[in-house]
């Protein structure tokens, strides 16, 4: 495969059209649906948000790393379930046929490999809702701070299920801003997660750009680089498919938040 891989050297980012057919955009939306029309969230909806760690207490998410599990919209009230939910996670790319065939696909390893992975493990994925009007902000952050490698190999395929742009909350990313070092770390401690500050170095001022993504397109994140998305106040969803690969090459502590003690990761075989 053929990347612009001084961009992604200086950028740290890479958008890549039309990368996922439609016809596996279709899959993957119509699934998700499915998955959460059988979905009873009972009389708890645990919410998920960056902001909040009130969440990191939750055995739900704790033990999401090596399930299917919902996490609700942080202004999500009194809308149906499909209306309200945040996102769906973690391991999607391993317990469901659907998600599982789609994120294995043949591109998918060529562009891994391309990017320089020696032994790409698929460590986590989410679908993404950014919901009509409520789908909540991301604050900027690196993704390394929730997915930690020494050294750091966390990298993020992003794909658009729905056209993404600045009235739905598309990506925003500051570009170079990977070659700075990694300032936080969200980690296991006993029972409870720490958000611990490890350098406090700012954000480069340099301007963000909106990373706009036409349905199909990947955009391939660095783990260092800081990125963010707007509320979505349009009426418009904005679904999308995240994937996170480490190397295995790479050192993955017991201290990061996700962790699969029932079965093991797996690369794209
Ligand atoms: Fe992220």
């Amino acid at each position: 495969m053929k990347l612009d891989l001084a961009a992604y050297d200086r950028d740290g980012f890479l958008v890549l059209k039309d990368f996922l057919s439609a016809a596996d955009c279709d899959a993957l939306q119509a699934r998700a649906a499915d998955l959460v029309s059988a979905f009873d969230p009972g009389p708890v909806r645990t919410v998920f948000s960056t902001r909040d760690q009130g969440h990191a207490r939750d055995r739900y998410f704790r033990e999401s790393g090596g399930a299917i599990r919902f996490f609700f919209e942080e202004e999500a009230t009194d809308q149906p379930v499909a209306l309200a939910l945040n996102k769906i996670g973690h391991a999607l790319h391993d317990l469901d046929p659907v998600f599982d065939r789609i994120s294995r696909q043949a591109h998918f390893a060529g562009l891994a490999s391309a990017l320089g992975f020696r032994q790409p493990l698929l460590l986590q994925s989410m679908y993404l809702f950014k919901q009509p009007h409520i789908g909540g902000e991301v604050g900027w952050h690196q993704d390394a701070t929730y997915l930690h490698t020494r050294p750091s190999t966390v990298t993020g395929f992003w794909i658009a299920l729905d056209d993404a742009d600045r009235d739905n909350g598309c990506l925003m990313a500051l570009p170079g801003g990977h070659r700075g070092p990694l300032r936080q770390r969200f980690r296991r401690v006993g029972e409870a997660m720490v958000t611990e500050t490890l350098d406090a170095t700012p954000w480069p001022d340099t301007p963000p750009v909106a990373l706009e993504a036409s349905r199909g397109t990947l955009v391939v994140l660095h783990g260092l680089l800081p990125h963010a998305s707007a509320p979505n106040r349009s009426g418009r969803s904005r679904q999308a498919y995240a994937l996170h690969l480490i190397d295995g090459c790479a050192e993955y502590g017991l201290d990061n938040w996700l962790q699969r003690p029932d079965f093991p990761l797996r690369g794209f075989a």
